[in-house]
């Protein structure tokens, strides 16, 4: 387990000086300029706070958790590129605008990732959604994958990867390694993550330098199970069947 001590900030509105403002640890930084993590806002803080919190009931985690994915989500699409558009307003002047240049899928990692495709589909409403199965091995934490369905054409798009824990990297290595060999290069790649852990995020960012990640926040560490900490448990059983 990694033992340093988590970075803290005060944090409030700006306007309320430092004395006013409780501390919180906030999401650790990591150098790899492919990995964008969220800022650390009193928003994002206090939404992360309710979903780790092992007194937080079904109905709440997903609540809270959904508006989390929604951040991710929004703030994913500013990584795909855009192209020039000018529209005309009904007051007849000309708006020097931008849209979304090329085709995009989600892809989820069953079974977590699938609660993230929701949020996907609220911002793209008829998004394409392919599926990989893939589960670690509860003893030894390594993934084994099991299934995958992807769209046909998945090679000519851009791909939203899903999954809201990121902790040895293992499964989201192996998903990423059946979409390259499906043909997605891997700059075409965008992961959209809640929780990673330091080590996980640098094993990921490493193999694959291309693969744009964008995640909520980087905790501390691993426990001897190879849990993120401090966490939120099972984000699966949490979300799904507890
Ligand atoms: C969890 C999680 C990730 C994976 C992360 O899934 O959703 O897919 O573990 O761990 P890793 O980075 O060490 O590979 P799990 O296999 O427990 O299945 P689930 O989605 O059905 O809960
Ligand atoms: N999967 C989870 O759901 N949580 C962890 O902490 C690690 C893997």
């Amino acid at each position: 387990e990694n033992s340093s001590q988590p970075p803290t900030e005060h944090v409030g509105p700006d306007y309320r000086p430092a004395m006013q403002k409780p501390t919180a640890t906030v999401s650790t930084s990591l150098s790899h300029s492919n990995v964008t993590i969220l800022p650390s806002t009193p928003q994002l803080l206090s939404l992360l706070t309710m979903i780790r919190d092992k007194n937080t009931g079904r109905a709440d985690f997903i609540f809270y958790s959904n508006r989390i994915i929604r951040l991710l989500v929004e703030e994913g699409l500013n990584h795909l590129p855009v192209v020039k558009h000018e529209v005309t307003t009904p007051v007849g002047r000309v708006y020097s605008g931008v849209k979304f240049e090329g085709k995009i899928c989600g892809v989820s990692i069953m079974r977590a990732g699938e609660s993230m495709e929701q949020g996907l589909r609220e911002c793209c409403r008829s998004v394409r959604i392919g599926k990989i199965l893939i589960q670690r091995d509860e003893e030894t934490a390594k993934p084994k994958l099991y299934y995958d369905k992807l769209p046909e054409d998945i090679a000519d798009r851009w791909v939203l990867l899903l999954d809201p824990m990121l902790a040895t990297g293992g499964s989201a290595l192996m998903a990423v390694d059946v979409l390259i060999s499906r043909g997605v290069p891997e700059d075409r790649i965008l992961f959209l993550n809640l929780i990673a852990s330091p080590e996980g995020a640098a094993n990921f960012a490493e193999r694959f330098p291309k693969v744009r990640v964008v995640t909520a926040f980087v905790d501390q560490g691993l426990d001897e199970k190879n849990y993120i900490v401090p966490g939120l448990g099972d984000f699966g059983d949490r979300f799904y069947t507890m």
